[in-house]
């Protein structure tokens, strides 16, 4: 039996080998090849909050991991963070403005409704000619967007892929509701999505996703949709700020990610212990913890950053991946495992080989 794109031999035929094969025979690989954060200097301590809601900086990080938040100042957008991340990505590679060809922001707190922060981005950085749009599946999203570029590398459509996951939560969080603000940070994380020459080079092996809409009402922003239209009515009842029952959406999160990663670990007969660096999103530290637990990752190939910026939402995965590389932890070829779950439900894992 060969190894596979994870480099580990597999016990025996399954959905992937054959999803490798088919990657191998073509060597139509993706990776990523860059990381760039836009995160705003201004912090929010866990004692600046003792002084809006009814809470404890000691009860926050007990029930949370949680120390501090990033967060903007007045005036300051969700396409002002993910440019900042992109150009970080630009001075890193050389790439000029114009060699992005495709802008995917994944966002819940776009500037506006309208137009997508994709073309405020591509207008911020000049990518004159570049093509983009957002996706919108809140702390999943940046994951999602990466399976979405990682299609148009392969499909050897394009070549340059900006994937950016932003949000300005403090733009829809309620600073009088404590079992939600306490959580939110704002930032901004981008990657870039090339073709791969080798798997040694780096690349993509596989994703698992799953929604499940039935949890819907457990994470939500009811006010300014089809449905509840705003008016003076919407904001009276706070309908346009996020809507949470934290403990059912701990519940959810705390075993379906690590489930998710267990399945697609599975497909590639690997378990938690064949990983090098365990990325998963950052929304609980005891969530976290749950998972790692489940999966059997030793402790110190996990990347955890929540104490610094809280939940960023569709930033998490991006700034701890900035993370593990400012701490040397990230390595070209190491195997990685990236996992999500958040609003919908939704929920995602992705294997790769790192590429830079
Ligand atoms: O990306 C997905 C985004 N959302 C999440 O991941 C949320 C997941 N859920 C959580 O992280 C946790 O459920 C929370 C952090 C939101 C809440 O923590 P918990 O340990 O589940 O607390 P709880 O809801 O079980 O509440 C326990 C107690 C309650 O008091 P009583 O009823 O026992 O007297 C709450 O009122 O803690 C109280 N409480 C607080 N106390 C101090 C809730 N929030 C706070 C607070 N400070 N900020």
């Amino acid at each position: 039996m060969q190894p596979g794109l994870a480099g580990v031999r597999r016990a025996g035929p399954d959905r992937s080998t054959e999803t490798e094969e088919r990657l191998l025979s073509k060597v139509a690989l993706a990776r990523i090849s860059a990381v760039g954060t836009g995160v705003p200097p201004k912090l929010l301590t866990n004692k600046d909050l003792e002084k809006l809601v009814d809470t404890t900086d000691e009860w926050i990080l007990e029930r949370t991991g949680i120390r501090q938040r990033h967060v903007v100042e007045k005036g300051v957008a969700s396409s002002d963070l993910a440019a900042e991340a992109a150009r970080k990505i630009l001075a890193q590679t050389g790439l000029k403005p114009t060699d992005i060809e495709l802008i995917i922001v994944a966002t819940i707190t776009p500037d506006m409704q309208l137009p997508a922060t994709a073309c405020l981005v591509q207008h911020k950085i000049g990518a004159t000619g570049a093509w983009g749009f957002d996706l919108s599946i809140a702390c999943s999203g940046f994951l999602y967007a990466l399976q979405v570029a990682v299609q148009f590398v392969v499909n050897g459509t394009h070549k340059n892929v900006l994937v950016i996951g932003v949000d300005v939560m403090t733009s829809i969080i309620d600073y009088t509701d404590r079992q939600t603000c306490i959580i939110f940070g704002d930032g901004a994380g981008a990657a870039l999505v090339q073709p791969s020459a080798s798997v040694e080079e780096g690349c993509f092996i596989d994703f698992l996703h799953e929604v499940d809409g039935s949890g819907g009402d457990f994470l939500c922003l009811p006010g300014g949709g089809s449905k509840n239209p705003t008016s003076h009515e919407t904001v009276d009842k706070k309908l346009h700020y996020v809507h949470q029952d934290g403990k059912v959406v701990f519940k959810f999160a705390a075993v379906k990610m690590a489930e998710i990663c267990v399945r697609l670990l599975e497909r590639h007969g690997l378990t938690g212990k064949d990983i090098d660096v365990f990325i998963p999103h950052q929304a609980n530290l005891r969530i976290i913890n749950a998972a790692v637990e489940r999966l059997q990752v030793p402790a110190d190939r996990v990347i955890i950053n929540i104490d610094t910026y809280g939940n960023t939402t569709a930033a998490t995965l991006p700034l701890a991946m900035q993370t593990a590389l400012d701490q040397g932890r990230l390595k070209k070829g190491d195997l990685v495992l990236l996992a999500s779950m958040g609003a919908g439900f939704s929920a995602g894992a992705c294997l790769m080989r790192w590429g830079f």
